[in-house]
């Protein structure tokens, strides 16, 4: 079984699309034919540019699995589910599918939507297309590395792809989230680098892991965004974007995780949104403010749905 791309490497463009089908009976077809011809229209490309690491991840959403595909449901897929803490909402938008694509170049990237948009036509409206690029040592707008402790190699696999022992009809797949967060970067350049590290959990220049905060005490993104389950760690995969036009004023991060299992990276929002102890919400939340939130799954294979 060949798991889709979930766990590429962090490449320097990304785009995230999220799409919906519209009510026609040709809709469905389309949109089927069109997912099993990701692996040809990802190849047709490549081949123009064999170094330019181009993927591209589809995921299904709860809202149209059935009518999409044959397979049962994977058992924790649902609608993402709005988290409202004391000050923040995770708030949960629209989408029926997300495609996920990845490149070293930005031209990849646009090349492989400009054909994809060309077969699903007018069998989808576009909810959202949010285009992503590297920021200089992979920082996110707030200045600050992300992405480092994520996992890498087996250990990636091991966090993020379902197992036949998990559940054998979706082995090989994997849960995804998204979520697009808007910052507030007069408020986060107004506050002193110390608080800003506080609050991520690193230095800025150099990346060094700060301590936890003592328990009861307001815990960093980091701390808030670790899951301990009996004494063992349970880890997602990110790719988290920088996006934005400075002439609009628009400064943001796509989130992105794939997991092994929902409830993980549920349980991680709960803990920002909500805060750990209750009512210390992550403060990276004070100044970034998610203005859409999605959750979907990558099956295994594309071409048997
Ligand atoms: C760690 C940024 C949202 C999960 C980090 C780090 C940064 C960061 C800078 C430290 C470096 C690293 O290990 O990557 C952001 C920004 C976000 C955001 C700017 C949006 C405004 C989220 C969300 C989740 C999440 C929504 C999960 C649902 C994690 C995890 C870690 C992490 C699991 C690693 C914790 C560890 O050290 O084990 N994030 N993040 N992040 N973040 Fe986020």
């Amino acid at each position: 079984m060949v798991s889709q791309a979930v766990t590429a490497p962090l490449t320097r463009a990304a785009t995230f699309l999220i799409v919906s089908a519209v009510s026609h009976p040709t809709a469905i077809p389309t949109i089927r034919a069109t997912l099993s011809s990701v692996s040809d229209i990802t190849k047709n490309i490549s081949i123009r540019h064999p170094d330019g690491r181009l993927s591209c991840t589809v995921g299904i959403g709860s809202s149209i699995w059935s009518r999409l595909t044959s397979l049962p449901q994977p058992k924790e897929l649902h609608p993402f589910q709005e988290i409202r803490g004391a000050k923040h909402t995770a708030v949960s938008t629209s989408g029926d599918i997300l495609f996920h694509i990845r490149a070293d170049r930005r031209d990849l990237c646009f090349e492989f939507e400009r054909q994809l948009m060309q077969r699903l036509g007018n069998a989808v409206t576009v909810d959202d297309e949010t285009v992503g690029f590297r920021y200089f040592d992979a920082r996110d707008l707030l200045g600050f590395v992300d992405g480092t402790a994520n996992p890498v190699d087996n250990e990636a696999t091991e966090a993020a792809i379902v197992t036949q022992e998990d559940e054998p009809s979706s082995a090989g797949g994997s849960y995804v989230v998204v979520q697009k967060y808007l910052h507030d970067m007069k408020g986060w350049q107004a506050l002193q680098t110390e608080t800003q590290e506080a609050i991520i959990g690193r230095t800025k220049l150099d990346n060094v892991e700060l301590d936890d905060a003592p328990p009861e005490s307001q815990q960093s993104h980091k701390s808030l965004a670790t899951i301990e389950m009996q004494g063992s760690e349970h880890a997602i995969v990110r790719d988290n974007m920088p996006f934005g036009s400075p002439g609009r004023s628009e400064f943001g991060t796509y989130f992105i995780g794939y997991a092994r299992n929902l409830w993980v990276m549920e349980k991680m929002l709960e803990r920002m949104f909500v805060g750990e102890p209750p009512g210390m919400h992550d403060r990276i939340l004070d100044y970034s403010k998610a203005v859409l939130g999605a959750t979907f799954f990558a099956p295994s294979d594309l071409e048997s749905l």
